[in-house]
């Protein structure tokens, strides 16, 4: 288990470490594929939530954090990658954070929730988590939602982002096929106590439904300059329906749903429409609209300490 979760650690380490400099250009930038919808959610959230202060879990290059700078919040995070935490703390100190408010350490240990200082640890007003749950094992959700949950004082805020394993159900290529064959029609159990003849019609049937969808898309994300790319590593999706379930066997209260980065057509469609794509998918961003269960690729899922 130990040396199961080090060598996934470690897998992610050199995956991001490359990335440290380029990451905030690659997905808050100009130049980036589709606008960081997700910031303004979170900011929204936190102001309604009348945040003093927060701790960004897994925070990367400050990349969440640099976004609040201003906002009056007190900003803290820690991060697994050190090449992260040192671009980080690069930017705070542009704006005059001490150090301290960043350091390394993992979402799967609870120490790593403390502030140097001890003086919010327990204590803070939100503990959010954006872009770290898909490299955990599944074992770890609940895990890592407790050690959130612990972070917050009572009534305070936690929030964490996923990828959204509902949006395979509209996407029609390889990651349709998995969601089809593993979390709906589940063909280890369908073939229990089948016969031999049964089952070899029904290996018929399932080998029948990979020509339904593209299998050949998306294309797998490599990495660059010898580190693994990020389908390389463990990137899970995560099904909304479970998460809440284990947000709120945690106790957490007001549990809800914020679906964004919405597709107005299944991806691979994008190819030929080009900017409309994006502008058509951009005008549809609505946390709250029932399609993001399918349309959206990505979720927040919010819940707070009672
Ligand atoms: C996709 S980036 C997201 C960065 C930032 N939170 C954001 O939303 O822009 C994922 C980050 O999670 C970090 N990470 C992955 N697994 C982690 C873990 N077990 N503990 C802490 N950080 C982790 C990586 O080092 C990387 O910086």
């Amino acid at each position: 288990m130990t040396a199961a979760k080090d060598r996934l650690e470690a897998s992610v380490r050199d995956c991001y470490a490359t990335w440290s400099e380029s990451y905030y250009r690659d997905y808050y930038g100009e130049g980036a594929a589709y606008p960081p919808v997700h910031r303004d959610i979170f900011k929204n959230l936190l102001a309604k939530a009348g945040a003093g202060n927060i701790l960004d879990a897994g925070c990367g290059p400050a990349s969440l954090l640099r976004e609040l700078l201003g906002t009056g919040l007190d900003l803290y995070g820690f991060d697994l990658t050190p090449q992260m935490v040192v671009e980080g703390r690069k930017v705070l100190a542009e704006a005059g954070l001490p150090s301290g408010r960043l350091w390394e350490g993992s979402v799967r240990d609870p120490d790593a929730y403390r502030d140097p200082e001890g003086r919010l640890t327990g204590r803070f007003d939100a503990a959010i988590c954006s872009g770290v749950f898909p490299h955990l094992p599944e074992e770890a959700d609940a895990e890592v939602a407790a050690c959130l949950r612990e972070a917050v004082r009572p009534g305070g805020l936690v929030a964490v982002e996923a990828r959204n394993a509902l949006f395979s159900l509209f996407t029609l290529n390889r990651y349709s096929h998995a969601f089809f064959l593993h979390e709906l029609i589940r063909a280890d159990e369908l073939q229990a106590g089948l016969d031999a003849e049964q089952r070899e019609t029904l290996q018929k049937a399932l080998a029948g439904l990979e020509d339904r969808f593209r299998m050949d898309l998306p294309p797998v994300r490599r990495g660059g300059e010898g580190s693994p790319g990020y389908d390389e590593i463990l990137s899970r999706t995560h099904n909304p329906f479970i998460l809440r379930a284990v947000f709120e066997d945690l106790g957490l209260v007001n549990v809800r749903l914020l679906f964004y980065h919405f597709h107005c057509l299944p991806p691979m469609l994008e190819t030929g429409l080009g900017e409309l794509f994006r502008h058509q998918s951009l005008a549809m961003e609505q946390p709250t609209d029932w399609r993001g269960h399918f349309m959206a690729s990505a979720f927040i899922i919010v819940g707070e300490k009672p």
